[in-house]
């Protein structure tokens, strides 16, 4: 009966190129507005879950490593969900690997919770939908339910849990783009992006985000991607960034995510097209850059970016499936 209640996913990290900046439920994460992201085949989490009876708590590893009090316990209130649902009581164990570093800027919440929803309900033999995974990713954390479905994705915002998860626009092999990450710092730790989140309507200009900038915004990204436009693709991901970025800078209290290299690196980006390499940058919260390549520009992107000393690394990926089952 016990045996085998055991299973091993991987999900990767996504890169939104309309935001996720502001949540109407904080508890079950309904976000103000949709988003549009592509999942990255460079940042990917692997996670083996394992129920017994014999564990009298939950156990969480990270790389290997003893995760801390807040992740176990963010962990641990995310598994009651599925024990739940499951209607099993048994503790679990978590180990979970990321394949790319911490600190390197890349939000290892999305991969993490998605990779975790998959194992851990696989384990219970849940058998969920993927719309029912992106719903249970997203209580975990709001952007892990992009990382279930593949390719090119869209959350959609709703008023209940039902009604707010991801679906996939394009599949992964949709459009040869690439994502460059460019790192120029390492975090001590996490910039909490919960705490920008809450102070998000705070900004005076919220507001105008939200019902004038975004549905106009959105609708020309999804056409260009529907085009494969990669000029206006390219200037709306930069234009949404530098509104999102308002937004937080504008909050009380104001949150700058950037450092001074961060800046160097946008003013490289423009200072390359100007000179015929087309490339365009987001940033998410945190200092490191994110930037957007057609696949034949990578290796120039590269040279390009090599002269700059000011960055530590590079992590290139290209668009990906979604959280899949590994074994169970
Ligand atoms: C700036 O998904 O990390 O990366 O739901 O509180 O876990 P929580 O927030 P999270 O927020 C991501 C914010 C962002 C934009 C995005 O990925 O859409």
């Amino acid at each position: 009966m016990s045996q085998n209640l055991t299973a091993t996913a991987s999900a990767p990290a996504n890169i939104a190129f309309i935001k996720y900046w502001g949540k109407k439920n904080k508890k079950l994460r309904l976000p103000t507005n949709n988003s549009i992201s592509m999942n990255l085949s460079g940042a990917q989490t692997m996670t083996t879950v394992d129920f017994s009876p014999e564990y009298d708590s939950d156990q969480l590893t990270i790389n290997g490593y003893q995760a801390n009090e807040r992740e176990l316990q963010r962990v641990s209130s995310f598994l009651e969900k599925i024990r739940q649902l499951a209607k099993i009581k048994y503790f679990a164990r978590v180990d979970s690997e990321n394949t790319f570093p911490k600190g390197a800027g890349i939000a290892s919440s999305a991969s993490s919770f998605a990779a975790l929803s998959l194992a851990a309900t696989a384990a219970l033999g849940l058998k969920l939908s993927e719309k029912e995974l992106s719903q249970l990713a997203r209580l975990g954390s709001g952007s892990a339910c992009r990382s279930i479905p593949d390719g090119f994705v869209e959350w959609v915002t709703a008023d209940t849990h039902q009604e707010s998860f991801a679906y996939s626009l394009y599949s992964a092999d949709y459009w040869e783009i690439a994502d460059l990450v460019v790192i120029v710092a390492h975090p001590e730790k996490d910039v909490s992006s919960s705490m920008g989140h809450d102070v998000a309507p705070s900004s005076p200009f919220f507001q105008t985000r939200l019902e004038q900038y975004l549905p106009e915004a959105t609708n020309i990204l999804k056409s260009a991607l529907k085009e494969k436009n990669f000029s206006i693709f390219g200037q709306i991901i930069e234009a949404e960034t530098i509104n999102f970025h308002a937004i937080a800078l504008t909050s009380q209290p104001s949150i700058m995510y950037w450092n001074a290299n961060t800046i160097t690196v946008m003013q490289k980006v423009k200072e390359l097209r100007e000179s015929g390499l087309e490339v365009y940058f987001t940033i998410d919260a945190g200092p490191n850059l994110h930037l957007i390549v057609e696949q034949t520009n990578i290796e120039r992107l590269k040279q390009e970016l090599e002269k700059l000393k000011d960055i530590k690394q590079i992590i290139v990926s290209y668009p990906d499936n979604g959280a899949r089952l590994i074994s169970k």
